[in-house]
C-alpha cells in the first residue's frame, strides 16, 4: 500500500531567493561551539546562538525529542534568524519545518489540522529499500538528430561498460533529458535507477585521470564498476512523515506537495502510515530523524494550538520545537488570561528560553555590511554611517529595506555607488513606524530636515 519514491522532492521545496534571512548560512561556531563574532553571516547575539548551538548538538545526538525551545526578544534581535542558522547547520537530513503563527488563521483547513501537517514535515523517515541500478562507466552517448526539424521527442543510445562487459541501451526523451541535466558525458561513471529512471553521478572513471587539468580539482575519480552492468542495491530515501501522507492520501496525489495544496489530511491514512512505518522500524528498514518544528510569532496562537502543542510533544516520534515571540505579558488568545509572551503555563513550563538582545551601534553596522554584500550593493562610507545611524534610532529591519531602496535610487540617478543623498531621498520617502505614528498624530506639521544631523535629532525626538 504505502509505498515511497521521493527523493526529488527536496530539490523542489528548497529553492532559495534573496530574502530576508538569506546572507544567514548557519551559526557561525567554531567546533568548541563559541560563536565566532562574525561568521556565516551572523554578528553578534552570542549568548543566544550559543545557546540554540547546543540545542542543534543535542538534536544530532538524538538526546532531547519532544523538547521545545522559546527564543524570546524584541522584534529585530535575530530571532527569526537564529532559527534560519539551525535550519542551515541541521543538513539536508534532518527536517525542517517553519510555520508562522497568523499563516495558521489563513489556511484552508483547521488549525490543528495545519499544526498537525506542520509536525509531521518536521519528523523525517530514513527508508532503506534494495533498487534494481544499472551501474557503469559512460563510453558514448549518441543523440539522433530528429529527421522533421522541431520534431518533438528525440531518440538516441547511450553505451555504459563495466571493466567486464558494454551494452548499448535506447534513449527515450525523457532519459536524454534526464542526461543532460545532470551533464553526463563519456567517461563518467552513472548509476540509473530502474524504477524512477533518476540518474545519479557517481563520479570520473579513473581511466580519464589524465584529463584531470580540463576537469578542475572538484572531480571525484571512481573506479569503472565491475561485474554486471545491472545490479540490487541498497538505497536511502530521506523522506518527511507528511511526505508520505500526501502521496498516499488518494485525494490529492504528490503533485500536491509542490503546491502545498494539500488540504486535509485524513485519520485513516496517518493511522494507515504510522502503522506501517512503525513495521519498517521493526524490520530494520526505516529509522525516524525527528527534526525541527519552527513557530515564528508563536503568540498569534491560541488556546485550542497551544493544547495541541502540549500534546502533541507527548508523541514518541515528536520533533524539537522551537517557537519565537516578541510579545511580553499579554493575553493567551482566546481566553481572558495574560501570560508571559502569551504562551499558557502548562507550555512554558517546557520551553527552554534563549533570549535574544538590541544590537549595538558597532553590530549593526556589520549586519548592513552583510547585507549590502548580500543585495550587491556598493555603499561609500558616509552612506553607511548615516545608514546605521538610522538603524539604531529607527530598527535595523527598516535600515536593512532601505538598502534595496537606495540601490534602486542610485541606479535611477546612474550612480554606481550608493551615496548619502540616495539614502537621505528613501528616508524621506518610506517612512519608519516611529514617523509613522508621528505623522498620524501630528498631522502634516512634523518635517524632517535634509540632512543627517537633522535626522538624528528628529529620531531623539520622537524616542521620548
Ligand atoms: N545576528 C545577526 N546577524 C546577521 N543578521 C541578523 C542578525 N540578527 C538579525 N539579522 C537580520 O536582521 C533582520 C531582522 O532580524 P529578524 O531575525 O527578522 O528579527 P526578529 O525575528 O527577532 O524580529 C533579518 O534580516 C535578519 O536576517
Ligand atoms: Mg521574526
Amino acid at each position: 500500500m504505502v509505498e515511497v519514491k521521493l527523493s526529488e522532492s527536496r530539490d523542489l521545496t528548497r529553492i532559495e531567493r534573496i530574502g530576508a534571512h538569506s546572507h544567514i548560512r548557519g551559526l557561525g561556531l567554531d567546533s568548541s561551539l563559541e560563536p565566532r563574532e562574525v561568521s556565516e553571516g551572523m554578528v553578534g547575539q552570542t549568548s543566544a546562538r550559543k545557546a540554540a548551538g547546543v540545542i542543534l548538538q543535542m538534536i544530532r545526538d538524538g538526546k532531547i525529542a519532544g523538547r521545545a525551545v522559546l527564543l524570546a526578544g524584541q522584534p529585530g534581535t535575530g530571532k527569526t534568524a537564529i532559527a534560519m542558522g539551525m535550519a542551515k547547520s541541521l543538513g539536508l537530513e534532518t527536517p525542517f519545518a517553519m510555520l508562522a503563527g497568523s499563516e495558521l488563521f489563513s489556511l484552508e483547513m483547521s488549525k490543528t489540522e495545519a499544526l498537525m501537517q506542520a509536525f509531521r514535515k518536521a519528523i523525517g523517515v530514513r527508508i532503506k529499500e534494495e533498487a534494481e541500478v544499472i551501474e557503469g562507466e559512460v563510453v558514448e552517448i549518441q543523440i539522433d538528430r530528429p529527421a522533421v526539424a522541431g520534431a518533438a521527442s528525440k531518440t538516441g543510445k547511450l553505451t555504459l561498460k563495466t571493466t567486464e562487459m558494454e551494452t548499448v541501451y535506447d534513449l527515450g526523451a525523457k532519459m536524454i533529458e534526464a542526461l543532460a541535466k545532470e551533464k553526463v558525458q563519456s567517461g563518467d561513471v552513472i548509476a540509473i535507477d530502474k524504477a524512477s529512471g533518476k540518474i545519479t553521478k557517481l563520479g570520473r572513471s579513473f581511466s580519464r585521470s589524465r584529463e584531470y587539468d580540463a576537469m578542475g580539482p572538484q572531480t571525484k575519480f571512481v573506479q569503472c564498476p565491475d561485474g554486471e552492468l545491472q545490479k540490487r542495491k541498497e538505497l536511502v530515501h530521506s523522506v518527511t512523515l507528511h511526505e508520505i501522507d500526501v502521496i498516499n492520501s488518494r485525494t490529492q496525489g504528490f503533485l500536491a506537495l509542490f503546491t502545498g495544496d494539500t488540504g486535509e489530511i485524513r485519520a485513516e491514512v496517518r493511522e494507515q502510515i504510522d502503522t506501517k512505518v512503525a513495521e519498517w522500524r521493526e524490520e530494520g528498514k526505516a529509522e525516524i530523524v525527528p527534526g525541527v518544528l519552527f513557530i515564528d510569532e508563536v503568540h498569534m496562537l491560541d488556546i485550542e494550538c497551544f493544547s495541541f502543542l502540549n500534546r502533541a510533544l507527548e508523541n514518541e516520534m515528536a520533533p524539537i520545537l522551537v517557537v519565537a515571540t516578541n510579545r511580553g505579558i499579554t493575553t493567551i488568545r482566546g481566553t481572558n488570561y495574560k501570560s508571559p509572551h502569551g504562551i499558557p503555563i502548562d507550555l512554558l513550563d517546557r520551553l527552554l528560553i534563549i533570549t535574544t538582545k538590541p544590537y549595538t551601534e558597532d553590530e549593526i553596522r556589520k549586519i548592513l555590511d552583510i547585507r549590502c554584500q548580500e543585495e550587491d550593493v556598493e555603499m561609500s562610507e558616509e552612506a553607511k554611517r548615516l545608514l546605521t545611524k538610522i538603524g539604531v534610532e529607527t530598527s535595523l529591519r527598516y535600515a536593512i529595506h532601505l538598502i534595496t531602496a537606495a540601490a534602486l535610487s542610485c541606479q535611477k540617478r546612474k550612480g554606481r555607488i550608493v551615496e548619502m543623498e540616495d539614502i537621505n531621498r528613501v528616508y524621506h520617502l518610506f517612512l519608519d513606524v516611529k514617523r509613522s505614528t508621528q505623522y498620524l498624530m501630528e498631522f502634516q506639521n512634523q518635517y524632517i530636515n535634509e540632512t543627517a544631523d537633522g535626522d538624528e535629532e528628529d529620531a531623539n525626538a520622537m524616542e521620548s
